[in-house]
């Protein structure tokens, strides 16, 4: 079946504003609104009616539901809010209480509507009379907030009442002020601001308008501290009732005063992937080898956990803290906890009881990363639902899933799903207990993955808008995306610099953390728009993202330019071809991270961090940057010639080239020897066309001879391990990837699932070292190669998001079986194979509008339109 044609109408106020008439054909992406230009508060309703026929000839069409949408305030003029500060004069060093706001407001007869349009410096949650009528966390989420910032808007009719009502709100420290995203307090601002207004729309036409000014009253109560990664401190005695309602007496509160600090940032309407409560858990408790009562929920997440007390005394002190190891028998710490961080609170929660016969307390600012608690000062029995924790992440669709026969791979599956669920909060971090950063390489190296588990598209769109914003005006993309302290506020920097002399190296423009710009992880400039193209269809990505692109790769090559001493005396400083310098083309200045946590080097070294960082700035990293400038010259390249750029494609190829010839000759031996030792070197080359047709054997051979030295164990680091096994299926040794797929011994990614992890850890080290974070989902990228070769669904760049797409999948190992589905932005695709005593048996589904070419093992390739199929193959 294909469509023949579709009709998209929309209309506004009851009359049509745009029709877009009969469209023949089978396009149905990202067809964009083609009418007039639409106004703040415009409601917009609108449907489809789609054509299709069959083999047969019968047409048929389909009428869709209405759905609609609605504009927020467009322009500055719309606002009569004004910003409003609580705090006065406050101890930037200390921890504060949570400000809580509050005003009434008188709703007339005839109330057809009510809108609140709002965002904080910190986080805010609000309530009237009582109700937020929204699940959204987080609010109003991170982005470049000098930049920009994030409005929320929702409907709140049906909160309010005629008469008198109370419009409450409460701030958090959240990634304004607090520790999250780096090591220190204070990331963006030293005091939180609430900018918020509510418009009541009668029956009559009237416009109410009413904004945040001094008529907000201000008090501090129960929640004494709140910050995302420190946790929270509350004291429930402290607490007011009904402080939510509008009969709350607020004559013994403080008036707000207004301010302009940070005013003039430009408010954007929320672009974010709400963040919501989604999987539950119930606790098993326990006693520790230190007879300590701990909190087993089974999976490691992030998120928070909701207490129910029973018979406390008022003041009774309950302490929570979360952590993600038992080490020695005991809950610990030791694994996430920050040598450099700046309080000794991390990850937990004081809770002063009320003395109520029972009390519950969640909370509402703070996020951890944990599978067990410790609780402290509560010994009445646990029963089921007493505490449970609650996983928090953007609510995303879920896309993808895969079986296989063999359990180990299943359950890494479901570790990395998770992993990304628990680094997935608004921004893609690290990890959710001990940085909290959103690190650029993490995220580049996942994004392939990402985007088979979930629907990642709006989700990367926002964050890539923040890294165009934040990239240096020479090009230079930093590390972290939205940078926090050390580029903003250069008193923080300052402060850093003196409590610990490593945050100097992040020279005086440092960027968030140490180092300045790194290959590989400044690439997610390229490489990240890149594969959502591939992922989604959606051109929008690369025009939003193209400019960005092409100034990183111009700014490593001017980097390349640039000469280190240390190489200096090395031929390519001495051979010139055309009148360049070979040396121009090899990027051997800055400092890069390179194969971050390579299980290799780190045993041998035994250099200290700053020895490491001062090392990896004076040598740079010729093999990996080079590779790195080549991989994103040719994507660019690319992408300039997706967009039309006729000129900049042919540009960036003869550049991709020439860097390719160069690295060959310099960074290649002519036995095929890289660097021994390190299978990355030879993976990387290959996975990359870095060699030469003459090369490429040994190069080949020299991987070979790597992984068998290793006896069949990867020991690739970050960069290079999501392309290791793609690397030997492409060179024609799909058993030996197979074989390091279902490796169990150290390093592989089945030995911590093995151990018992229940997500992706960040060191190859495993969990018996207790050693580094336990979700860190850069490793999980191996899941790509699950989805897009052992069940083998590849989309393809010459008809993207899968309207065209290959089956090809790839059987080997002990699998007997497996099974992938995948909600591309068709419908569902499926593909599934067994093996069976006569052969295999091969069957999968391809959605409506789509085609697929299915490579089946015993060679033959089919093109198929949609439908389900199933082929028999022979043995
Ligand atoms: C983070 C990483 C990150 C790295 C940079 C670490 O501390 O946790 O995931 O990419 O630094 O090398």
């Amino acid at each position: 079946m294909i469509q023949s044609n579709y009709q998209l109408i929309a209309y506004s106020n009851g009359e049509v504003i745009w029709n877009s008439g009969i469209v023949t054909g089978s396009e149905s992406q990202f067809i964009r609104y083609d009418g007039a230009e639409l106004v703040s508060r415009q409601q917009v309703n609108w449907n489809l009616s789609v054509t299709t026929v069959d083999e047969t000839g019968i047409q048929e069409t389909a009428h869709s539901e209405f759905a609609r949408f609605e504009m927020g305030l467009l322009h500055p003029a719309d606002w009569q809010a004004k910003w409003i500060e609580p705090e006065s004069e406050i101890d930037i060093e200390d921890r504060k209480p949570a400000p809580y706001l509050r005003r009434t407001l008188e709703v007339k007869p005839g109330l057809k509507q009510a809108r609140i349009y709002q965002t904080a410096h910190g986080l805010y949650e609000f309530w009237i009379n009582g109700h937020t009528g929204t699940e959204d966390k987080f609010k109003p989420g991170l982005t470049s907030y000098y930049a920009r910032i994030q409005i929320q808007a929702y409907d709140i009719t049906k909160l309010l009442k005629e008469g008198s009502n109370a419009w409450a709100v409460m701030l958090g420290d959240g990634w304004w002020r607090g520790m999250t995203g780096g090591t220190v307090k204070n990331n963006f601002g030293y005091k939180l601001h609430y900018f918020g207004q509510i418009e009541l729309t009668y029956e009559n036409g009237e416009r109410e308008v009413i904004g945040t000014d001094e008529r907000f009253k201000y008090a501090t109560g129960g929640m004494l501290a709140s910050d995302m990664l420190m946790g929270d401190i509350f004291d429930a005695r402290k607490e007011f009732v009904d402080w939510k309602l509008a009969v709350f007496d607020d004559n013994s509160w403080m008036n707000v005063h207004c301010t302009t600090e940070h005013a003039d940032v430009r408010l954007i309407a929320s672009s974010s992937v709400p963040v919501r409560e989604k999987e539950q858990f119930t606790a098993q408790p326990f006693r520790d080898a230190a007879g300590q009562l701990v909190l087993d929920f089974g999976q490691n997440i992030a998120g928070y956990v909701k207490m129910k007390l029973k018979n406390c005394k008022a003041g009774q002190k309950i302490r929570l803290v979360h952590g993600e190891d038992l080490k020695d028998g005991c809950f610990s710490l030791d694994n996430i906890k920050h040598g450099v961080l700046q309080s000794s609170e991390f990850q937990e929660v004081i809770y002063y009881c009320s003395g109520n016969a029972e009390e519950e307390y969640c909370p509402l600012f703070s996020i951890f990363g944990f599978r067990y608690v410790l609780v402290e000062g509560y010994n009445e029995d646990i029963n089921e639902g007493d505490f449970t924790a609650i996983a928090v992440y953007s609510d995303m669709e879920e896309t993808g899933s895969f079986i296989c026969s063999n359990l180990l791979i299943n359950k890494l599956v479901l570790n990395s799903f998770w992993s990304q669920k628990g680094n997935f909060m608004d921004v893609p971090v690290d990890c959710p207990t001990r940085e909290r950063n959103a690190w650029t390489g993490d995220a580049q190296i996942y994004v392939r993955t990402a985007a088979d588990f979930m629907n990642v598209y709006s989700f990367f769109e926002k964050w890539l808008k923040d890294l165009s914003l934040e990239q240096y005006a020479s090009g230079k993309v930093g590390i972290t995306f939205p940078s926090t302290s050390s580029v903003h506020n250069p008193v923080e920097l300052e402060r850093n610099i003196k409590d610990n002399p490593l945050w100097a190296l992040a020279g005086p423009s440092g960027n968030g953390s140490i180092g300045e710009d790194s290959a590989g992880w400044g690439d997610a400039a390229v490489w990240i728009p890149y594969m959502i193209y591939l992922c989604y269809g959606d051109k929008q990505i690369l025009v939003n993202q193209y400019e960005t692109a092409r100034k990183w790769v111009d700014y490593m090559l001017a980097c390349a330019k640039e000469h280190n001493p240390l190489y200096e005396q090395e031929s390519q400083y001495l051979n010139y071809e055309e009148g360049e310098l070979d040396a121009d083309y090899i990027f051997d200045t800055k400092m890069h991270f390179g194969e971050w946590l390579e299980p290799i080097t780190k045993e041998d070294t035994g250099e200290s961090v700053a020895e490491a960082i001062i090392r990896m700035r004076t040598h740079g990293n010729p093999r990996v940057a080079t590779a790195y400038m080549c991989r994103s010259a040719e994507n660019v390249a690319h992408m300039a010639q997706i967009l039309g750029n006729q000129e900049d494609c042919t540009k960036y190829k003869k550049i991709a080239d020439k860097i390719r010839k160069v690295y060959d000759r310099y960074l290649i031996g002519d036995d095929g020897v890289i660097e021994p030792g390190h299978q990355a070197a030879y993976v990387r080359v290959l996975a990359m066309d870095l060699c030469s047709e003459e090369k490429r054997e040994s190069v080949v051979k020299q991987l070979l001879k790597e992984i068998e030295n290793n006896n069949y164990r990867l020991n690739t680091g970050f960069l290079s391990t999501p392309f290791l096994l793609h690397v030997l299926v492409d060179y024609g040794y799909s058993e030996i990837a197979f074989r390091i797929l279902e490796q169990t011994e150290n390093p592989s990614w089945l030995h911590a699932v093995l151990l018992g992890s229940t997500t992706i850890l960040e060191n190859w080290d495993g969990m018996d070292r207790h050693h580094g974070s336990y979700n860190h989902y850069s490793y999980g990228a191996v899941c790509d190669f699950l989805f897009s070769r052992v069940a083998g669904i590849t989309p393809l760049f010459e008809a993207p998001g899968y309207r065209e797409f290959e089956l090809r999948p790839i059987i080997g190992g002990t699998l007997t079986h497996a099974e992938a589905s995948y909600e591309c932005p068709y419908g569902t695709i499926r593909s599934r194979w067994k093996k069976t005593k006569n052969g295999l048996i091969y069957e999968c589904s391809v959605p409506v509008n789509t085609r697929a070419r299915v490579y089946l093992p015993d060679g033959q390739c089919i093109s198929v339109g949609s439908g389900d199929y199933r082929f028999s193959v022979g043995a």
